[in-house]
């Protein structure tokens, strides 16, 4: 098969077609391919990591607008695998039967166990880890699905900061050993290929 890495070796374009924005599972694709997910709070940057990671400038919408992804939002890599682009969660203004849905919509998509499935998690550099990303990680968790740990737009941040933000993600939601932990920045170019590689050995598998 051939993965998303080896294509970036080579200097190949990444083949990638935006499939559908599915309100609900019903709307998910037809055909069953493993999905990797991005989740994280709202404005923490799935969408520019998404981008990122496919080296495609505007594939996924983003957005200043926090809030906007309501949808599970699917694009086919290499015909091999989707990216699912999740809708962010801890938006302040958005009202409790917002959240409410939010929040059916993602736990029935993670514990469905119908799909092959992996999730990153997306956590923003500037910020320290609040009780919604504790209350994703424990829905991964009890979901018993593949999962890492993404730090997002480690640029905008010290590195004596970001030093204190790793261990205190690391307390905070009290990740083991041997959790996948990957700093990123989509603006400076940092981390693509430690994300490409996690995904192509859960392919492979
Ligand atoms: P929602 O879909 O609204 O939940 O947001 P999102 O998580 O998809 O975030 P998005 O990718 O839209 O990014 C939000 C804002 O952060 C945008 O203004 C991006 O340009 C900015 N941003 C994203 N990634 C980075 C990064 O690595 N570094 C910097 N400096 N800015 C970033
Ligand atoms: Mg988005």
């Amino acid at each position: 098969m051939a993965f998303l890495r080896q294509q970036v070796e080579a200097g190949v374009e990444v083949e990638v077609k935006f499939i559908t924005s599915a309100p609900n599972l019903a709307g998910r694709p037809e055909e069953i391919l493993p999905e990797i997910a991005f989740i994280g709070r709202s404005n923490c940057g799935k969408s520019s990591l998404i981008n990122y990671y496919l080296d495609r400038r505007s594939m996924a919408k983003i957005s200043g607008k926090p809030g906007k992804t309501r949808l599970l939002n699917y694009f086919e890599v290499e015909e091999n695998y989707y990216l699912v682009d999740l809708p962010g969660y801890g938006f302040a203004r958005v009202s409790k039967s917002t959240r409410h849905q939010w929040q059916k919509l993602i736990r029935q998509y993670f514990f469905a166990g119908d799909r092959p499935m992996a999730v990153f998690l997306l956590l923003d550099a500037r910020h320290k880890p609040t009780e919604d990303d504790k209350k994703t990680l424990k829905w991964l968790q009890d979901a018993e699905l593949p999962y890492s740990v993404v730090v997002t737009k480690i640029d905008k941040v010290s590195k004596n900061i970001l030093i204190e933000r790793y261990r205190e993600i690391v307390t905070t939601l009290q990740l083991s050993k041997n959790t996948p932990f990957f700093p990123t920045s989509s603006t400076a170019k940092i981390g693509r290929e430690n994300l490409l590689q996690w995904v192509d050995a859960l392919l492979e598998e």
